[in-house]
């Protein structure tokens, strides 16, 4: 697998172990892969991207954020049908014993095949082509079978059956009445959630594209069938996304449209709730350095639509690996509450005081994959070694920037060091600051740049006498000097610089 992974993935790959945004988990032992572990450099910007989710979806919106069990009773699982359902396809090699993603191997030895999703016309495929679908060490396989990604585990000493949870989403979906109630017994609302799942992937793959455990951000918004529109459609109708409809290619962006929110909802496959979101997320995804030009959204074809949804429109994202799914948006409609309603024998209907009765709230669900997103903006936002530049950086944004400011003095003597110190200790309280007084300036230039700091402020011998520094500014290395006193405003004015439309 290594072997096939194009130039660039490698080499943001090595970037990512040696400058510690992340690396293999339990590395010494070499037992298992797909676990990735974030160090100290990657943890900064993974909380940034985080909070800016915050931000943006939780309190610009004035919607909440929960954070729930991990571990969840089988019984919550099969109400959700993931105890059923949530399965991949998978054939043993009668002679090495590996197991393998069914779909994948066909896809991969037979021209043109795309698996429709359902688990009798794979076996049917395995069965008509048996000497050209073989494993990679030329053993037969055959008769593929469905193999269930949730990892099992017990409560109290294996009395209750439970599992890691494969979605965030049903926490959030078994608490609903309390939700409803705080929110004043009041549609809509929206109820948001970063946090840990898991899944037992048959063959992890492409580092953070598919880990066994990785970071979700999901937001789930409650809303009554009979009002599919949102105050705030106004705001997004003439935005402008790329869109892939269902003619359109999997696995390419040949046929991607540049259309407006207004435009793709009047085509009535989506509500205004849906699009408002979809607007967001863009701006969203611009936000945090993605190239959206590498974008789009893709309405997915029945097969692959997950079983809880009427429709998906998922974000893509181009990478030199090929096209990976970062977003799902799905209409979830009543099917989660419905069900816990039935399993559970609570009432999950809500009076709804406006409509003079009782109903079981829709919900539109975005779900983000954090760990996938973090690898595209890796790819996206870096830079080979130029004419300019003897070292590859990284054009992070400021707001997501491991560090945003980096403090060197020229040298440590002097009480240029102390100088320095001072500054940095100031700056800690604003911004994440990078200090180091090793080695020379210039390689401590590079090494802020490799990281994709911003902002370098340097303390010289004219800082002792007249109380400036100079700031330098990663993308053209260009230096400027200002005042101690002006540094606040001065970074601030460039951050505004990049502030968001919508
Ligand atoms: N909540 C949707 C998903 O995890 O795929």
């Amino acid at each position: 697998m290594v072997k096939l992974m194009p130039k660039l993935w490698e080499r943001i790959m090595e970037i990512a172990f040696q400058r510690l945004f992340f690396y293999p988990a339990n590395e010494p032992y070499s037992t298992t892969s797909g676990f990735y572990d974030y160090g100290p450099v990657g943890v900064l910007m993974k909380r940034k991207i985080e909070n800016l989710w915050r931000t943006r979806f939780i309190y610009e919106l004035g919607n909440y954020e929960v954070e729930s069990s991990i571990i969840t009773p089988e019984i919550i699982l099969k109400a959700s049908g993931h105890v059923d359902n949530f399965t991949d396809p998978i054939v043993d090699c009668l002679k090495c014993k590996k197991k393998i993603r069914a779909d994948h191997l066909a896809e991969e030895k037979i021209n043109g095949f795309k698996w429709n999703g359902r688990i009798d016309s794979l076996k049917e495929v395995y069965s008509e082509n048996k000497e050209r679908i073989i494993c990679s060490c030329g053993g037969e396989v055959k008769d593929p079978y469905l193999f269930n990604l949730m990892f099992k585990t017990g409560i109290g000493g294996n009395i209750v059956p439970a599992y890691s949870r494969p979605e965030t989403a049903q926490g959030i979906f078994t608490a609903f009445l309390r939700l409803f109630k705080n929110h004043g017994a009041k549609l809509p609302f929206a109820i948001g959630q970063i946090g840990r799942s898991f899944r037992n992937e048959i063959s992890p793959r492409n580092v953070l594209v598919r880990m066994r455990e990785f970071t979700q951000m999901e937001l789930e918004y409650f809303f009554s069938p009979s009002k599919h529109k949102t105050e705030n459609f106004s705001k997004v109708k003439d935005y402008k996304i790329r869109y892939l409809p269902r003619k359109g290619q999997k696995g390419t962006f040949r046929d991607v449209q540049e259309i407006s929110i207004g435009e793709l909802v009047n085509k009535g496959l989506f509500n205004e709730i849906f699009g408002f979101f979809l607007a967001i997320e863009w701006e969203y995804y611009k936000s945090v350095g993605l190239d959206m030009t590498k974008c789009a959204f893709r309405h997915l074809l029945d097969g692959e639509t997950p079983h809880y949804s009427k429709g998906n429109m998922d974000m893509e994202v181009e990478t030199s690996y090929g096209i990976i799914e970062t977003i799902g948006n799905a209409y979830r409609t009543d099917f989660d509450l419905s069900q816990h309603q039935s399993y559970s024998k609570k009432d999950f209907s809500v009076f709804i005081e406006e409509e003079k009765k009782k109903i079981i709230p829709h919900v539109f669900e975005l779900s983000m994959g954090v760990d996938r997103m973090f690898f595209s903006i890796l790819e996206h936002t870096f830079r080979e070694k130029s004419r300019e530049k003897d070292w590859e950086w990284f054009d992070f944004p400021p707001v997501i920037a491991p560090y945003e400011v980096a403090v060197f003095p020229l040298m440590k003597k002097d009480g240029l060091a102390e100088k320095a110190k001072e500054i940095a200790i100031k700056l800690r309280s604003i911004w994440t600051i990078l200090y180091s007084e090793n080695g020379s300036i210039g390689k401590r230039y590079a090494r802020a740049d490799e990281i994709g700091t911003p902002y370098t402020i340097t303390i010289d011998y004219e800082t002792l006498e007249k109380n400036t520094v100079t700031i330098r500014y990663r993308n053209d290395s260009k230096q400027e000097r200002v005042l101690i006193s002006d540094i606040e405003t001065k970074i601030k004015d460039n951050l505004i610089k990049g502030k968001v439309v919508l």
